[in-house]
């Protein structure tokens, strides 16, 4: 089967190397067409990065061109999907100019997250979000689908098999490593040894996102803090439900959450896993799972009157960003049949 031909926008980045690396030996995509900012024009892509994904880089992309952000030679390139892992003020302009000369564009990007039409695509979410490509005009022009902020990611999966008892409430603190940044993001002067009680516009985000991702509109009180740890975001959780909820009730949805079928190659049988160690989850969990970086992990679950309480820990720069719009793409190919 002959492969689709994909970019990569902003491949140098921290989310643009998890792309590189996933994507290196993905079966059904095939890296044709790398960009990152303009100095890096006419540069290997293995001695112009600054790798910092804790795996060694993949010899077969080494070789590959930085080019240009040049449409007209990404078509004759033959690319069809692009992924975009550009700052935001880049995205507000290139993603919907990308979807206008026809591309299928699966975004990390901010920008255009919250714009009608366009979903924030998370598979054992919201699937059928996707359905609003067609809105956007396809199959006769191209599309922008995104992915949620990476601490939105981890908190909609663990909450997408309890939404059926009715979510009121959510009361939610993050712990979130310094990858969430960027490349090379904060000063060690600031963050080393020091925890930054603020992320600018994080909190918003997860207080908008969860309620589009769901469909649900509950109170959502968000913390967003910046932690010394360098990939894994954790999550302390509160719920109050419309429900009568015990702690033996979540642990059997996240139990039977199971995606056995799903045909994707980037998604996790069981997205959720939890452990009632007390020790569990935490960042050095990173990259456990099958595949790797695409597992949520749960644990220290309690139930305190009403609320019930529990940590999470999401791989950022995989589930939380690369990772998750590979799978957004699989599922297009896969219902569309682009393949
Ligand atoms: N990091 C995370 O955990 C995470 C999670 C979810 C979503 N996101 C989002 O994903 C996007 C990428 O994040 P990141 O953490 O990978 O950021 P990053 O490390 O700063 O990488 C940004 C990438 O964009 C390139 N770039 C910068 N300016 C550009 C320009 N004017 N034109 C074209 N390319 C340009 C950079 O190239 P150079 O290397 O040459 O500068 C680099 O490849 C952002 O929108 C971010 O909000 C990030």
């Amino acid at each position: 089967m002959e492969k689709i031909k994909v970019a990569i926008i902003g491949a140098t980045g921290a989310v643009g190397q998890v792309f590189m690396w996933m994507l290196s030996d993905h079966p059904w995509f095939d890296v044709e067409y790398i960009t990152a900012s303009a100095a890096r024009i006419g540069q290997r892509y293995g001695s112009s990065v600054h790798w910092v994904i804790p795996f060694e880089i993949p010899e077969k992309i080494k070789p590959l061109e930085i080019k240009g952000y040049d449409l007209d030679a990404m078509k004759d390139a033959g690319v069809q999907i692009v992924f975009s892992a550009m700052p935001a003020d880049v995205a507000k302009t290139a993603e919907p100019e990308l979807r206008d000369h026809g591309f299928y564009v699966f975004s990390n990007a901010g920008a255009m997250r919250y714009e009608k039409n366009v979903p924030i695509m998370i598979p054992e979410a919201n699937f059928s979000s996707l359905d609003m490509i067609k809105d956007q005009g396809y199959p006769e022009s191209g599309f922008v689908v995104t992915n949620a902020n990476c601490s939105t990611t981890g908190l909609a999966i663990a909450l997408a098999p309890l939404k059926k008892h009715g979510i009121k409430e959510i009361s939610v603190s993050t712990y979130q490593s310094v990858s969430g940044a960027g490349y090379p993001g904060l000063s060690s002067f600031d963050i080393t040894d020091n925890v930054i009680p603020f992320i600018g516009g994080e909190e918003e985000k997860m207080e908008a996102e969860i309620r589009k991702i769901l469909e649900i509109t509950p109170e959502v009180y968000a913390y967003c803090v910046r932690v010394p740890v360098m990939f894994g975001h954790l999550e302390s959780v509160w719920l109050t439900f419309e429900d009568e909820v015990e702690v033996e009730d979540i642990i059997r949805d996240w139990d039977e959450f199971v995606i056995e079928e799903s045909g994707l190659p980037s998604s996790p049988v069981k997205p959720v896993v939890f452990d009632a160690d007390n020790t569990f989850p935490q960042p050095k969990y990173a990259f456990w799972g099958t595949p790797k970086g695409m597992v949520v992990y749960t644990g220290r679950l309690k139930k305190k009157n009403n609320k019930i309480g529990f940590t999470l820990m999401v791989n950022n720069v995989v589930k939380g960003a690369a990772g998750g719009s590979i799978q957004n793409a699989e599922a297009f190919v896969k219902l569309y049949g682009l393949k």
